[in-house]
């Protein structure tokens, strides 16, 4: 591979994607190649999200959504789930000042009031303190399900049509996308998947209808800036359609 002194050389930072999103997939392999054990993968995954959030924040990447835990991570073994709550509550208890200092604003989408409350009130301590910042919006997919985020926009757009806010006659694609947790996010222009699965796994589905999809074998815990920055080479050499032809 080359160097990343090399790639960047090739990325035209006029163009890059306003809105990247990843499927950090691959942290059980990566520690059972070694030898360790499941948490261990999930603690070295975190180390990479610091960089790769530096990293993004640096280059001028406007929205990075990282799908951190789903709506089906909760049927994994009660000790693995407690460890990735842990290791989520250090995480934004550890970065919080080095996140302000480069002006990124955390936000969060998915059932987050289903979250342990430890890790829900870190999370929200977390938002507020950064929600002034204009820099990158690095936003944590939580409990997040593709399904449940169209679901909950279902009802509280019903809610509205009931209350009398909005009419039947209202709804377009535009107004539900800002019933989505998404709301007020551009849609991912780049979806990046580690550890070689081809699926989406119940993520961003409305958001995701035109994105460039970028699938690696790399584990999570591998991937690193010279991997995004071969990502967006990828992307800007694409021909995005939306359906039309030249
Ligand atoms: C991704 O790594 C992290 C989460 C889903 C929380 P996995 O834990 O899914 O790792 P693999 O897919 O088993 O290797
Ligand atoms: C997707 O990874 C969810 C996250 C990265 C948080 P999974 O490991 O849960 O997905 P599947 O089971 O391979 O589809
Ligand atoms: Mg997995």
């Amino acid at each position: 591979m080359e160097c990343e002194k090399e790639l960047m050389k090739k990325v035209d930072v006029s163009r890059l994607p306003a809105h990247v999103a990843i499927i950090m997939d691959g942290n059980g392999r990566w520690a059972k190649q070694k030898g360790l054990c499941r948490v261990e993968g999930h603690r070295a995954g975190v180390r990479q999200v610091k960089e790769v959030v530096r990293f993004c924040s640096d280059l001028g990447i406007q929205v990075l959504t990282l799908y951190a835990f789903s709506t089906e991570n909760w049927k994994r073994p009660k000790v693995e789930v407690m460890a990735i709550m842990s290791l989520l509550r250090t995480f934004l208890r550890k970065e919080i000042e080095e996140l302000n200092a480069n002006r990124v604003k955390l936000t969060a989408i998915g059932r987050l009031s289903e979250m342990p409350s430890p890790a829900l009130r870190e999370l929200e301590k977390c938002m507020a303190m950064t929600s002034q910042n204009d820099g990158l919006i690095l936003n944590l997919a939580l409990n997040y399900g593709g399904r449940s985020d169209i679901v909950d926009g279902i009802k509280r757009l019903a809610a509205d049509i009931q209350n009398g806010k909005r009419a039947l006659q209202d709804i377009n694609e535009e107004l539900f996308s800002r019933y989505l947790y998404t709301s007020g996010l551009p849609d991912p222009e780049l979806l990046i998947r580690t550890s070689g699965e081809m699926r989406v796994s119940n993520f961003l589905l409305w958001q995701i209808s035109y994105a460039e999809i970028w699938v690696t074998p790399v584990y999570w815990p591998d991937f690193g800036r010279t991997h995004l920055l071969e990502a967006i080479i990828d992307y800007q050499a694409r021909e995005r359609r939306f359906g039309d032809h030249k």
